[in-house]
């Protein structure tokens, strides 16, 4: 580890975002009874220019209106390139209570979005008496998000969580599909006749997943547009969960269950990570800094590895 330790993320649970435009007013009582970690009312681009006013009010009234439970309760408010975002940011503060947690902030390009938006979060906050600050999750789904993307998860105390956009990313980078997450049909090296699917998202997770962990917030994968392909959704989540991001978006509530399933560590998986626990602290009760587990070497990077399994269900059992 460098002189300066790497941070911890907040110690709390984000397997799954589930995803609901503000102007539907019957999905939000729909979303307190799922499975999801946390909840995202949506004003950005599930709503219309048109309902942006009203889909404010209906998210303010829902916020206190309904039972959250200890779900992380977030709204994504609308972009710095839109006329709308100030106003979701002052009614927010203004009217909604202490309830609401987290402001989502898209497409984010530079740090310099993340200040403007903490000078008037904290300016409506201390003129309203707010004693709970607002946390900032951000997603990155633009060529200048990612090129910027350490930058940004060092822009505010407040942030906490990052999200990959697939749709807008693949957009903003030029690159030719209209697949939201997933497999991309042309993505492939050729051997011998045969096509070798690689996965186009890699780059970005990867670079996300730094940001990230350099500056203690939580890696997520977002959304996966095809909600009738359960397998390719696993599949997407896994990788993602491989690298090292904590959950993934939910914009059907049949991906809830899935994400939950992956991001949680299984039986096996949680009873080896306490299997080489054990083993390295046999061996360190030996003087040894490394020994055999099940014929690998284990050593004491291990131990670090199979604490983060072993603390990620520690967590999940609450
Ligand atoms: N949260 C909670 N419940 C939801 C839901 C959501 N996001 N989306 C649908 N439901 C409910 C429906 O109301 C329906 O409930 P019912 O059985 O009581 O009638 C049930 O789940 C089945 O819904 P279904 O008919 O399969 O979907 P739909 O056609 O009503 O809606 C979408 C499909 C994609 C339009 C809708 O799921 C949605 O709005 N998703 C979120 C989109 C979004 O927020 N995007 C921004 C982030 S990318
Ligand atoms: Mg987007």
């Amino acid at each position: 580890m460098s002189f300066r330790l790497q941070p911890t993320p907040p110690a709390r649970l984000n397997r799954c975002q589930l995803f609901g435009p503000g102007s539907n007013t019957k999905l939000p009582p729909k979303m307190a009874a799922s499975d999801a970690d946390v909840i995202n009312l949506d004003l950005e681009d599930s709503v219309s220019p048109n309902d942006k006013d009203q889909a404010r009010k209906n998210i303010i009234e829902a916020i206190s209106d309904i039972d959250w439970g200890n779900k992380t309760l977030s709204v994504r408010i609308n972009s710095l390139d839109t006329p709308y975002w100030y106003r979701d940011v002052v009614d927010l503060l203004e009217q909604a209570g202490d309830r609401l947690d987290m402001l989502m902030i898209p497409k984010v390009g530079c740090a310099e979005d993340i200040y403007a938006i903490d000078a008037l979060a904290t300016a409506v906050e201390r003129a309203k008496g707010r004693t709970k600050p607002v946390k900032f999750e951000v997603i990155i789904e633009s060529a200048a998000g990612i090129a910027h993307v350490e930058e940004i998860a060092a822009a505010s105390p407040r942030l906490e969580a990052m999200s990959l956009g697939a749709a807008d990313f693949a957009a903003s980078m030029g690159m030719q599909t209209t697949g939201i997450g997933g497999t991309q049909e042309d993505y492939y090296m050729l051997q011998e006749g045969q096509k070798y699917w690689s996965d186009p998202w890699h780059w970005a997770q990867a670079a996300i997943v730094a940001a990230c962990r350099t500056h203690g917030l939580l890696p997520v994968d977002g959304p996966f547009g095809d909600f009738s392909d359960d397998e390719g959704f696993r599949a997407q989540a896994r990788r993602s969960a491989t690298l090292g991001m904590v959950g993934k978006w939910a914009i059907h509530p049949k991906q809830v269950a899935l994400a939950n399933e992956v991001f949680t560590p299984g039986n096996e998986k949680v009873a080896e990570a306490r299997e080489i626990l054990a083993a390295m602290e046999e061996a360190t009760r030996t003087g040894a800094g490394a020994t055999v587990y099940k014929g690998r070497l284990v050593d004491i990077a291990s131990i670090k590895q199979a604490e983060v399994i072993v603390k990620q269900s520690e967590l999940i059992a609450g």
